[in-house]
């Protein structure tokens, strides 16, 4: 079944072609082709068990002639053309971050969706400062812990991310969730500004405090911190 991660990465497809590295069952391209999300799919895979199991489900679901499989380190392996939609969900912010370091092709024109478990901060500002532009993002509950799902578009535009950019992302805090992973990241940050005065006694780097006080003032329009 499908769950509420992979079916936020859906809502942002909007091509014909989509390419889901880090398949695994290949749950997100059978249920894209299924709702007409898109018309045919490449579900890739660094390893040859996922992508077993992503044939048992291709095949079950009557999908072979349109979803077809790559076993591929990130986007080494794949053929380029006519991909309109690229999701890269379920790992980590630095995996995602390696996996467009080394894309072989351009990346430009492409519909691009993450979604990291961890380190979304990390990926967010690479994002930025590498030319991607991140237009859309959502905050899904997953097993009690809050994601981002991101929809990401290259335009060679390279900003200097601050704070809440790095940290909040395009979320809207009026949405419960995203306002609740902002308060966390809020809160996880500021603990660390405090242990950094209380255990090491030294003040934090200049740059924590900024990111800090960009992050407060984007959530006290939201709501009282
Ligand atoms: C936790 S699963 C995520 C499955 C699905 N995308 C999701 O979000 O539910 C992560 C998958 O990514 C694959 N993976 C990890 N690193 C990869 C890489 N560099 N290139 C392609 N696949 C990778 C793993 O083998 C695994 O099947």
């Amino acid at each position: 079944m499908i769950n509420q991660r992979l079916l936020a990465c859906a809502a942002y497809l909007h091509g014909t072609f989509l390419c889901d590295v880090g398949t695994d069952h290949a749950l997100l391209p059978v249920y894209a082709v299924q709702n007409r999300l898109a018309e045919k799919a490449l579900a890739c895979d660094i390893r040859e068990g996922p992508l077993r199991a992503a044939e048992q489900n291709i095949t079950k679901a009557g999908l072979s002639d349109y979803i077809h499989m790559i076993l591929s380190d990130g986007l080494q392996n794949v053929p380029p053309v006519g991909i309109t939609d690229i999701v890269i969900a379920g790992m980590g912010g630095e995996t995602i971050m390696h996996i467009l370091e080394t894309a072989p092709f351009s990346l430009e024109k492409i519909n691009l969706i993450f979604q990291p478990m961890t380190k979304a901060e990390l990926l967010r500002k690479w994002l930025y400062e590498h030319g991607f532009e991140i237009r859309n993002e959502t905050c899904i509950p997953d097993k009690k812990f809050l994601y981002a799902v991101m929809q990401v578009q290259f335009t060679g535009n390279i900003i200097i991310p601050d704070g809440k950019d790095i940290y909040f992302g395009k979320m809207n805090l009026y949405d419960e969730n995203a306002l609740a992973y902002a308060k966390n990241e809020f809160v996880r940050l500021s603990r660390i500004r405090m242990q950094s005065y209380l255990r090491e006694g030294k003040n934090p780097p200049l740059e924590l405090n900024a990111v800090i006080d960009s992050m407060a003032d984007a959530l006290k329009e939201y709501d009282k911190i």
